[in-house]
């Protein structure tokens, strides 16, 4: 069985650990429904004295000593590259504490990382291999639940989230950046660490952050436990982690930016990145302060937004005026110049490209203090992306109407959740908005993802992404998606549809052939393609059979419609 990527929020095929949620505080329950009781008061100090024997070994070893602050997505990979990392002899350089809050929702990531599990389900079976090898056999890895491993490290690499709240749909202008977590943390650290420990933070964060944030908060540390004459050691490089069949890679392979607070801290940073990450053939770019080193990622990120906003218009163009907005771009993209001009499919997930302009827009007033409005292009992406979703049930309605049908009193097949192709990710999907909006317009839906058997944001929508925070709040009608559950199969999702809507590029879906997707319907369905799914050939036999075929972008296929009831017709 196929797994995606995921784990505290995780969608892939496992169960969740939000499952011990609230109603059972004392608990966290594993992906396999295992339950760890969370430590009690006097587990901190037993856990405490097997770091400092673990922590001696491992100096009288010659190694540096590491702590990641959460073993999310991103921190158990970057503590499993750290943990890997070997000298100039081969040796392991690092050891690496992994911690974590120990939360009913994420206390069960330490256990498992202790056992030698990752706590991330990845297409990349090196994931797994690493954290195993790192836990099990060169002993350089464990995770604890304890902020006083604190106190123990050399260096801290902070890899906790910083979300952005949106409070109106479509409009990130309401909203604002949660820093909470990350300020919590940095008072800890702040209030634990030896000053000559380096912290590296590699949270994607508000511009600014390390210096207006971080600063203040951990220099007031010092101050209070008498270090007044010293400058803490921050500095700031943020992960461009892909998930899919390259995580390890897109850690340790894979260029870096970095900047310190001060020079010893920059060059501390760089020391650090440079023994971990494969600099040679990724070469680090430094920096000369924090602000450009976070400003960098949250420009590529809105960069990467923008280009894709930016087809929306042309899609509904092609759409309306007979283009394949497909076949457009792959003629451009010929064009050295032009290659990264993207098809934008039903809108734009992932973690990273709906929040991190937000992030940049809440800096820029509320730590910054500005008040004029310098950001257009920015908030209008993410809006523009978060929204473009909503075309889809539009396309299915017409699709539907051509036969006859209407929403309301029609079964509809989405088959793909994931926010992009070959990964059980569902975080910020556009199949969300398709399920949700066609669930207020009174459509059954069913929905099909080889690389899931659950959807959380549904089945968990009263606490999952955080209670309060589900897109169910913007549609009507939301409560019965609670009790929803996916298909694990496809010709059960397919069974007496009504329509069909092809929502992600998985390789399962492009290999579909059209006469298989009409027999396992069981009759002539309406086809909604949204993300460039089927070639000309594909759409002419499906419309052969007798369906409707429609799709983002997809104007031309009028065009092949006419002529193939055309020739029906002579
Ligand atoms: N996930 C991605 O695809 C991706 C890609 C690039 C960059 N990033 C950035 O990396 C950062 C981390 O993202 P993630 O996906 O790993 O998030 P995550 O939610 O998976 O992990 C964060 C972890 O930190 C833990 N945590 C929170 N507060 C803590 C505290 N005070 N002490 C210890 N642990 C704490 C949480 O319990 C959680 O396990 C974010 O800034 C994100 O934008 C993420």
């Amino acid at each position: 069985m196929r797994k995606g990527i995921g784990m505290a929020r995780s969608t892939s095929k496992s169960s969740p650990a939000m499952k011990s949620g609230h109603s059972a505080p004392h608990v966290s329950i594993c992906p396999n429904n295992e339950k760890f009781p969370l430590p009690s008061t006097g587990d901190y100090t037993q856990e405490f004295k097997r770091l400092q024997r673990l922590v001696n070994q491992q100096r009288r070893r010659g190694r540096e000593i590491v702590v990641v602050m959460g073993v999310g997505f991103v921190g158990a990979v970057m503590a499993g590259v750290v943990a890997d990392a070997v000298n100039p002899q081969g040796q392991p350089s690092k050891f690496v504490i992994g911690m974590q809050r120990p939360s009913p929702r994420s206390f069960w990531k330490i256990s498992y990382l202790n056992r030698g599990i990752a706590p991330v389900e990845a297409d990349d079976p090196e994931v797994a291999r690493m954290i195993s090898r790192c836990v099990l056999e060169k002993k350089t890895l464990t995770a604890t639940f304890t902020y006083d491993v604190l106190g123990l490290a050399d260096t801290v690499i902070v890899d906790i989230q910083c979300d952005y709240h949106k409070d109106t749909f479509g409009n990130v202008r309401h909203g604002h950046a949660d820093i909470k977590a990350l300020e919590e943390c940095l008072k800890v650290v702040g209030e634990k660490i030896r000053p000559e420990c380096l912290v590296l933070i590699e949270t994607t964060v508000p511009p600014g952050t390390t210096e207006y944030v971080a600063y203040p908060i951990i220099k007031n540390e010092f101050d209070r436990r008498g270090f007044a004459d010293r400058e803490p050691l921050l500095a700031h490089s943020f992960e461009r982690v892909m998930p899919g069949r390259n995580y390890v890679a897109s850690v340790r392979d894979f260029w870096r930016v970095c900047s310190g607070i001060n020079p010893e801290a920059r060059e501390k940073a760089v020391a650090f990145l440079s023994s971990v990450l494969n600099v040679a053939q990724y070469p680090i770019t430094v920096l000369d302060r924090p602000i450009e080193s976070e400003t960098c990622k949250i420009v590529e990120n809105s960069y990467r937004a923008a280009i894709l906003a930016f087809m929306n218009e042309w899609s509904l163009f092609a759409e309306r005026n007979g283009v394949d907005l497909l076949k457009v771009l792959q003629a451009i993209k010929i064009r050295p110049t032009h290659s990264n001009i993207m098809f934008p499919g039903p809108g734009i997930g992932g973690y990273c490209l709906p929040k991190d302009g937000g992030l940049g827009f809440w800096s820029y007033h509320t730590l910054m203090g500005f008040e004029d409005d310098i950001f257009k292009l920015t908030p209008t992406a993410i809006d523009i992306n978060d929204t473009r979703a909503l075309r889809v049930p539009q396309l299915v309605r017409d699709a539907l109407f051509e036969m006859g049908k209407i929403v309301a009193a029609s079964k509809v097949a989405v088959l793909g959740a994931s926010y992009r192709e070959d990964v059980g990710d569902t975080r910020y999907s556009g199949s969300e908005i398709i399920v949700r909006k066609l669930t207020e317009m009174g459509a059954e839906v069913v929905a099909h993802d080889p690389y899931l058997t659950h959807w959380w944001e549904f089945e968990k929508q009263d606490t999952y992404p955080a209670p309060g925070h589900s897109l169910s709040r913007f549609f009507r009608n939301q409560q019965k998606l609670s009790d929803w559950r996916m298909q694990d199969r496809l010709s059960a999702a397919l069974r007496n549809a009504d329509a069909v809507i092809l929502a992600v590029r998985h390789k399962d879906y492009l290999e579909l052939d059209p006469d298989e997707v009409v027999r396992m319907i069981g009759r002539p369905a309406a086809l909604t393609d949204c993300f460039g799914l089927l070639d000309d050939r594909k759409i002419r036999r499906y419309i052969e059979l007798g369906c409707e075929v429609n799709g983002l972008g997809r104007g031309h296929v009028k065009r092949i419609k006419d002529e193939v009831r055309g020739a029906a017709a002579r």
